[in-house]
């Protein structure tokens, strides 16, 4: 079999997402596989060259998994010819001008979401790439979980009639880190670092809700900042200047609309840390990361409301498991290989720059629809 060989950068490949999701979970899952196999027999190679700022942990890094290209230049790593994709993880204020350089050494990218701070910059990034004919994409990993692909077959079966409504619970609580220490780094509490739920959160919702039910038309958003003081990874006490919950409002075109709530302070009494009820005129649908489960119009119970009595149905008993039917593969893994078959065939691939871009609108317009208390209407996108 022919063996392609295609040079990544792997920049941010220390941090949380860079490390487990894409390095180990993705790139070395695939080439354990042996690659991606291609229509025409041949099999694409991910070549890693690992970059980041700290040469003890890369050399600690690649050590552990056998790699031995990597390096803290990364101006030297966009100049190599055998490197033609350039992905990043790094913090997202890195991002942009990063990206920037690898569109002008002419490689391809894919990159972690958000694309940008904000919109002027992730259009512009668009247009950039566009205009020097390299291929981009941004990480939309939440399309591919189990329990999102069960609700899209039953959205693409016609299961639920005409859809009215989606209300989603995402979160869990993360230590403010004084006795137990945070199970997210410090930066995602710091305005001034790029952090906040919103613009964490905001660019998976928009694909989610456009992929599945409608284009986002317009957001109305209430955040808060409920823990203002939390400690650091060094120990040290910071002010939390980040949103760490959001309250959001989605219409949608055709009429859904969407309650989402994201928060890092909530406790969890619900099956999975994130989980979207989904209620049609023929039936209702609640689905996680991994489960789904389904009530249909033909068997809803009739509850009557009287607080007088307790209750006496068990109401969870009373939906269905929607079966895998499938294996599931993790799904940073399956949206890396469809990159990499893009770049390698042309293969159609929609979750590029522009995408990307629609995510970080509705971050910046959900902010804005909190910062002046009213409702923000999304205006389409374009290149
Ligand atoms: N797709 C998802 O579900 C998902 C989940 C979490 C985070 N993310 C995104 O992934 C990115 C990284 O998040 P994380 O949680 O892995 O963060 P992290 O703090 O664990 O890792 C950040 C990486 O950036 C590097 N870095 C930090 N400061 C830097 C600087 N000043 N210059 C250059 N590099 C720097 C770090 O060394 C590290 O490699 C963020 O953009 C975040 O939005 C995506």
């Amino acid at each position: 079999m022919t063996r392609r060989s295609i040079g990544i950068i792997v920049n941010g490949v220390t941090g949380r997402m860079g490390y487990r999701q894409h390095l180990v979970r993705s790139l070395l899952a695939i080439r354990s596989a042996g690659g991606v196999p291609l229509a025409d027999g041949t099999t694409v190679w991910p070549h890693l060259v690992l970059v980041g700022r700290s040469e003890a942990k890369l050399r600690e890094i690649a050590e552990r998994h056998g790699l031995d290209d990597w390096t803290t230049d990364l101006t030297a790593a966009l100049a190599r010819d055998d490197v033609q994709i350039y992905f990043d993880a790094q913090v997202t204020q890195q991002r942009e001008k990063a990206i920037r350089r690898a569109i002008e050494a002419g490689k391809h990218i894919y990159t972690e979401k958000p694309l940008a701070e904000d919109t002027a910059a992730a259009l512009d990034l668009a247009r950039a790439a566009r205009a020097a004919g390299v291929r981009t994409g941004v990480v939309q990993d939440k399309l591919f979980l189990p329990g999102l692909r069960k609700l899209k077959r039953l959205l693409d079966g016609g299961f639920f009639g005409q859809v009215l409504s989606v209300r989603g619970e995402f979160g869990y609580w993360v230590f403010e880190g004084d006795w137990q220490p945070a199970q997210r780094p410090s930066w995602n509490y710091r305005s001034a670092d790029g952090g906040g739920i919103v613009v964490d959160m905001f660019p998976h919702w928009h694909y989610v809700l456009a992929e599945l039910f409608g284009e986002v038309r317009a957001v109305t958003a209430t955040i808060a900042t409920h823990i203002p003081r939390r400690v650091d990874e060094a120990g040290r006490p910071y002010e939390a200047t980040a949103d760490d919950a959001a309250y959001g409002i989605f219409e949608l075109e055709g009429g859904v609309i969407a309650q989402l709530n994201s928060s890092w302070c909530v406790r969890v009494y619900r099956d999975e840390l994130v989980e979207f009820q989904v209620d049609g005129t023929e039936g209702s649908a609640v689905a996680g990361l991994r489960r789904c489960r389904v009530q249909h119009r033909a068997v809803t119970p009739k509850p009557v409301w009287n607080p007088d009595l307790p209750a006496t149905e068990d109401f969870r008993s009373q939906w269905t498991e929607v079966p895998d039917n499938e294996d599931f593969d993790n799904g940073f893994k399956v949206q890396w290989e469809a990159f990499l078959r893009h770049v390698a065939t042309g293969e159609p691939f929609p979750w590029d720059f522009l995408a990307g871009a629609r995510g970080v609108q509705l971050a910046e317009l959900g902010l804005l629809s909190a910062r002046e208390g009213r409702r923000v209407e999304v205006p389409e996108l374009a290149l």
